[in-house]
């Protein structure tokens, strides 16, 4: 049987970095260690760093009661105000942000540090965009929904800096920026999303394409697994939703000449591999 697992299957090249970082302060005997937030939403993952004793801080509150050790900054980025928390506290900080959100954090301090308005397009609750919001001079504007783009009414000689969440949706963006461009104002737009899901995608299509049983791992609530599935099952009628690899009837595989494998954003690495090793028995 050929097994064939896609290249992009699972975590991106920014949280792989994170988690990776976390294994890596574990493995140096840093102590005590802390991830400001879970550094994946990934069950598993987080109760093995737990076991290996990384503690997990929810809330600004908690993080201010930190006097020593080493907090982890996870892919998503943070406002400048907990750097700053952090660093009057002593506490060592390893910045796991993704490289693309930094550039992000970037862009929106130096062009809100020339006046401009910031403007980011994606959902105001997430973390982040909150990150973001926190690399901001003055205020930002968070829009999502073409009602809200709509009703935006800013002076006529508005200068605005348009930046994106790197998981936003690339049409949906592409489409509220072009109701805003219609209102006149002088608009700077910086498409800062990430092709990391819309590339995992594309490939997980490819591969459903060509093989007899298409195999989609992730976790039963994430969203990004469930487009993947949605999608190979376009491909592929024979597509599976499994969450582990004993999830995995084999019965149904075994007269089967080729098999594709695929996982969603935050399916670590073993977890592909284990599926794959038992394919191939
Ligand atoms: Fe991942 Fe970084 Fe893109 S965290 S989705 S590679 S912005």
């Amino acid at each position: 049987m050929e097994v064939t697992v896609a290249k992009s299957a699972g975590f991106c090249f920014g949280v792989q970095r994170a988690v990776d970082s976390v294994y890596s302060e574990i493995a140096k005997g840093s102590k005590p260690i802390y991830t400001f937030g879970p550094i994946i939403h990934n069950e598993q993952v987080v109760s093995d760093l737990e076991s290996k004793g990384v503690q997990v801080i929810h809330s600004i509150e908690a993080l201010q009661t930190i006097q020593n050790g080493t907090v982890i900054i996870r892919s998503h980025g943070v406002p400048k105000v907990i750097y700053d928390i952090l660093e009057k506290q002593g506490v060592r900080i390893v910045d796991a942000t993704c490289p693309f959100v930094k550039k992000i954090h970037n862009i929106v301090r130096q062009e809100s540090e020339k006046g401009k308005i910031i403007l980011i397009i994606g959902n105001a609750n997430h973390p982040e965009v909150e990150g973001i919001k926190g690399w901001v001079k003055g205020e930002a504007l968070v829009i999502s929904q073409k009602e809200e783009m709509e009703k935006l009414d800013l002076p006529k000689d508005s200068s605005i800096c348009i930046v994106s969440q790197t998981t936003f949706n690339h049409n949906k963006f592409k489409y509220l920026v072009e109701i805003i461009e219609k209102k006149g104002y002088d608009i700077n737009v910086v498409n800062t999303i990430c092709n990391a899901t819309h590339l995992r995608q594309v490939e997980a299509k490819e591969v459903s394409s060509k093989v007899e049983a298409m195999i989609v791992i992730g976790g039963k609530h994430s969203s990004n697994t469930q487009k993947l599935y949605d999608i190979c099952k376009e491909e592929c009628d024979n597509t599976y939703y499994i969450q582990t690899v004993s999830d995995l009837d084999l019965c149904e595989l075994k007269s089967l000449k080729s098999i594709g494998i695929t996982a969603g954003a935050s399916t670590p690495k073993n977890i592909i591999e284990e599926v794959h090793t038992e394919c191939q028995k």
